[in-house]
């Protein structure tokens, strides 16, 4: 059953929409708690700490969020290796390479989409350094989560590194949710058109959520 899944061109693509799904949904709620900073200081330090307690006769103090990292981690591995696969066997459908290479729409978007990836890949490993573990935030407090967003995003270049990444997490998005809208079997002029505002607007959403976080502490409205 695991391997027929696995095994074949659907089965991948299932795999990859519902790891993006999963990965969509984790960043919709981290976006929305971000926006806890304009409500102050205690609110998003309450935030992390509720985050850590909610599960605790379950699961233990922070056991919940251990658990969001596991499927996290499991999501992003086998969106990665699915998007791999799924690449590799496009090029094989067709041996011989072409002589030249038209710069087609769907080549273009495959590339965006890799290197998309891979930017994203190194910037939750810098993210989490810098504001999960600390390492590469010299004034890193832990648990005081809006102290440590408001040092970070006073330095233009930290502000700078995040704008760029999470404009590259948009793109991806917008592709991602497009194409996997259209897998859903949207065939007309009219639902493509619709698919594409659809995702514009979606992914535009999620960006301006994001940076409004860094921008309003660089422009000095928080902190
Ligand atoms: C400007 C935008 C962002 C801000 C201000 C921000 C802020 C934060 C903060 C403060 C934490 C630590 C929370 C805590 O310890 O309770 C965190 C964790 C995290 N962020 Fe972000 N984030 C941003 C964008 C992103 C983006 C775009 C992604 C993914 C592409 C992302 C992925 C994560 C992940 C995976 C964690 C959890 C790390 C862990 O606890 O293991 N963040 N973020």
């Amino acid at each position: 059953m695991v391997g027929a899944i696995f095994g074949s061109t659907v089965g991948k693509k299932a795999i990859m929409a519902t790891t993006g799904v999963i990965l969509l949904l984790y960043l919709i709620a981290h976006m929305l708690g971000n926006l806890r900073i304009f409500f102050g200081e205690e609110s998003i330090n309450r935030y992390a700490v509720w985050l850590r307690e909610i599960a605790e006769p379950l699961l233990g103090y922070g056991g919940l969020v251990w658990v969001i990292r596991v499927v996290l981690t499991l999501s992003v591995v086998l969106h990665i290796v699915t998007a791999t696969q799924l690449a590799r066997r496009a090029r094989q459908a067709r041996p011989v390479r072409y002589a030249t290479r038209p710069k087609v729409q769907g080549s273009y978007a495959a590339r965006t989409m890799r290197w998309g990836g891979v930017i994203i890949a190194l910037f939750v490993t810098y993210h989490v350094l810098d504001l999960t573990v600390g390492w590469l935030n010299p004034d890193f407090e832990h648990g005081e989560v809006y102290d440590n967003i408001v040092v970070d995003f006073q330095h233009w270049y930290v502000a700078l590194a995040y704008t760029a990444a999470v404009v590259v997490v948009g793109v991806h998005i917008r592709h991602g949710v497009a194409s996997a809208l259209r897998s859903l079997g949207v065939t007309t002029a009219r639902g493509e058109r619709v698919v594409n505002v659809a995702a514009i607007v979606f992914a535009t959403a999620l960006v301006v959520g994001f940076l409004s976080v860094p921008f309003s502490v660089f422009f000095g409205l928080v902190g």
